[in-house]
């Protein structure tokens, strides 16, 4: 029997193809791992209309670990649309099967690392090395939503909230409600990983983003409980900023900041914004952490216009795999996948069409397989 059992889940598009270099690297790692082959995605949701089947729920029960490409998702009506005929008027609705898989298995950690590797032509500015600590599970994501907006939750925040006076004569589908809610456990817990990972690994400084002089009760209690953790650790700086100061200030001086820590769309944004300061797309790995699962992926999409054409670069899936062995506990596998991914960055003779090679997708995984 092999050490880990590994949930394999390519998805969509271009997620087949970085999945595909990704277990060229794995396989010349030689860890002891049994891959399994998951459903998901938009056939999954055309063809039974659902693109997070059952069987795949139960294979994460049963896993170590996962690592997952990439899926399209397409807005509600539009995925009706695409549903085979028998499924259409059933009162399906598509929801994206990442956000579903965060929130079934409480993977509250999304963790961004960004690095800019020497030699990389994309890189914004060299010595770059953020980390994203990302609430996973709540805030806009939390999926509680309204359109059209029922006439009882019109009429409690009518009574309940002045500033939905301008709001309130609106017919029912003339606007929408996205609930914001955060929680005191969500944002504790999530800070604490965050300046756990600055202890263990000598990180100088937490930045906790936020913006409660607008957003008073969600990002209040976020920045407050944010605060509480914060006096646990005082060895680290701890620092305050509002997103949209900070996303000025981490382009005008990035090298100020070390570890960072958001609400879930927050930490969406300034995690792109990150990504794209040490290479883009092609670069940004991630991973949802819980306390029982964890699954690994790039922060690319399913990028339909490259699916199928093995172009597209395959280093931020091959890097969220390093990111698998350091939660499976691999640590020696895990340094020199960095190192290996590292040293054909710098030799810059194996290039993705994005860093302005053309070199294939499974040419870099080879590529990168030969350094370990
Ligand atoms: N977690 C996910 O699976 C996820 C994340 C984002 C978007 N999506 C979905 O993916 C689909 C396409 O979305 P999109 O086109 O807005 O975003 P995308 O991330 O798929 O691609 C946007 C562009 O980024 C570049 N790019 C992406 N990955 C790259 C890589 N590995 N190497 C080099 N360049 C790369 C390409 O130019 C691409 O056209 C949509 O259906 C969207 O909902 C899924």
């Amino acid at each position: 029997m092999s050490k880990y059992r590994i949930a394999w889940l390519p998805g969509d598009g271009i997620g087949l193809e970085v999945m595909a270099a990704t277990r060229i690297v794995l396989d010349a790692l030689e860890l002891d791992a049994e891959y399994l082959d998951g459903d998901i995605g938009w056939d999954f949701w055309c063809g039974e209309g659902d693109s997070f089947p059952l069987r795949t729920i139960d294979l994460l029960r049963n896993v170590d670990a996962a690592m997952f490409g990439a899926i399209t998702s397409k807005p509600v009506k539009a995925a009706e649309a695409e549903l085979v005929p028998d499924l259409r008027g059933k009162g399906l609705v598509y929801r994206s099967p990442i956000v579903r898989m965060r929130q079934l298995f409480d993977l509250y950690v999304c963790l961004r690392p960004c690095k800019a590797y020497p030699g990389n032509p994309l890189n914004y500015r060299e010595g770059i090395d953020l980390v994203v600590y990302r609430e996973n599970t709540e805030d806009l994501y939390s999926g509680v939503e309204f359109h059209p907006v029922p006439q009882e939750l019109a009429d409690t925040l009518g009574k309940l909230a002045r500033p939905f006076a301008p709001f309130a004569k609106l017919a029912a589908d003339e606007y929408a409600v996205s609930c914001k809610i955060n929680t005191h456990k969500g944002s504790e817990r999530i800070v604490r990983a965050a300046f756990e990972f600055a202890k263990i690994h000598q990180r100088r400084k937490v930045t906790v983003v936020h913006k409660a002089n607008v957003v008073r009760a969600s990002d209040g209690l976020f920045l407050e409980t944010a605060r509480e953790v914060a006096a646990g650790y005082p060895d680290i700086q701890t620092d305050e900023a509002n997103i949209d100061a900070l996303c000025m200030w981490l382009l005008k001086n990035p090298k100020n900041y070390d570890v960072l820590v958001a609400p879930n769309l927050y930490g969406d944004i300034i995690s792109d914004l990150c990504a794209q300061m040490v290479g883009g797309l092609g670069f940004g790995c991630s991973g949802n952490i819980g306390s029982k699962l964890a699954v690994f992926e790039p922060s690319h999409g399913s990028a339909p216009k490259y699916a199928g054409q093995y172009k597209v670069n395959p280093i931020a899936t091959i890097l969220s795999a390093r990111m698998m062995l350091d939660w499976l506990g691999e640590a020696k596998k895990s340094a020199a996948l960095e190192n290996a991914v590292a040293a054909v960055i710098k030799e810059g003779k194996v290039r993705t069409y994005d860093m302005g090679g053309s070199n294939s997708t499974l040419e870099m995984g080879e590529a990168i397989a030969r350094r370990l």
